[in-house]
């Protein structure tokens, strides 16, 4: 048993049983004799390993066939400059959402190669931050593709609804959400994630894309960054991450034995539920800044009211094996990273906490 839990945005918690199985597996992967690490990624073994972990995936989130899934190295930054790459087309012109750090991103990025329409912008009214619903965006119906954050990590502020955006693409970033929750994917063109949060461990960013959106890239684009070049060599352009994309096959089936998506969604919705419980029943000792419409589930972020407490907050939790709470540099308060990996009696130890820290320093 391990005698932490780690609330660190990412790279973040991983199930005890996948970092035993690994472990278990270090020397002698499926009794090949050699380590994971030391397999070729075009042995049959690998290619097995490539081919289940699709499946899985495909199943869990019930992946149309007409949608291609890559294992991808450059993390969700790459995917900043592959999507405009990508889906520019020729006219050029993207709609996206501003909701935060990530989402800022991904506009600069995509800024280099089109002409971007911010749609919308996450707006903060008496210091809570939200975001606009639909009706008040300024959509281009002649888009390549709208571009969202599903949920920024940073501050915790989620959409928790999907754009409706008729026939122009959708193109989320679900980097920190992404298995936490059920989606219906027909409704994207494309999803992206890095695995460091939900799927695994750093190295791997899975991209998920509607086949008639895998086009003629924009000129002087890179092999190694065209999803054409993914899609004629499934993911085996050269050699990919093999051992994050291994960690990501036992996240997978990890979450097969847990009762899928549905299942995990439920013990998320208890887990935030439970935080956001104990923040709002406060009575001001710890204040959200996010509008309840928007919080996230897997990113609980709050701040104390007393500033003054949040460094001894932080370290005493530490002490009570409660680790990594501390707020992302631009955010700053307290941040609890609640993936999937998280168990329930994590949270509840840390609301037990939280309760304790009032009551000792209300
Ligand atoms: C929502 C979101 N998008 C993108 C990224 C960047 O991911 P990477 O560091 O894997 O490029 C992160 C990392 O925390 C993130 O939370």
């Amino acid at each position: 048993m391990r005698k932490v839990y780690n609330f660190g945005a990412g790279p973040a918690m991983l199930p005890e049983a996948v970092l035993l199985k690994a472990q278990k597996e270090m020397l002698d992967w499926k009794g090949t004799g050699v380590s994971l690490m030391e397999i070729g990624h075009r042995t049959p073994e690998f290619q097995a390993l490539a081919d289940q972990s699709e499946a899985d995936l495909r199943e869990l989130m019930a992946i149309p066939s007409n949608y291609k899934i890559f294992f991808l190295p450059g993390g969700a930054t790459a995917q900043f400059s592959m999507v405009p790459m990508n889906l520019l087309g020729i006219n050029k012109k993207a709609d996206y959402i501003d909701t935060g750090v990530w989402s800022k991103k991904a506009i600069a990025e995509a800024k280099r190669f089109g002409d971007i329409n911010i749609a919308a912008a996450a707006c903060e009214e008496n210091g809570i931050l939200s975001i606009p619903e639909q009706d008040e965006w300024k959509l281009n119906p002649s888009a390549a593709y709208l571009h969202y954050t599903a949920n920024e990590t940073i501050s915790g502020l989620e959409f928790q609804w999907v754009p409706d955006t008729g026939n122009v693409p959708l193109a989320a970033d679900m980097t920190s959400l992404m298995l936490a929750q059920p989606i219906d994917v027909s409704q994207f063109g494309i999803i992206y994630a890095s695995a460091q949060k939900n799927l695994g461990q750093a190295g791997v960013t899975i991209v998920i894309i509607r086949d008639d959106l895998i086009r003629e890239p924009v000129a002087n684009t890179p092999a190694t960054y065209m999803y054409k070049t993914y899609q004629k060599y499934d993911s085996f352009y050269n050699t990919p991450p093999t051992y994050s994309w291994y960690i990501s096959s036992l996240v997978l089936s990890w979450l097969k034995e847990q009762g899928g998506v549905e299942a995990i969604y439920k013990v998320n919705q208890r887990k935030a539920a439970r935080l956001y419980a104990v923040i709002d029943e406060s009575k001001g000792f710890y204040e959200s800044r996010i509008a309840v419409k928007n919080r996230s589930l897997c990113s609980v972020s709050f701040y104390l009211k007393n500033d003054a407490l949040t460094e001894q907050f932080i370290s005493e939790a530490h002490e009570a094996g409660l680790a990594y709470l501390k707020g992302h540099r631009f955010a700053g308060g307290i941040r609890a990273c609640i993936y999937n990996a998280m168990p329930e009696e994590g949270v509840n130890a840390l609301a037990d906490f939280m309760l304790d820290f009032a009551k000792r320093n209300g």
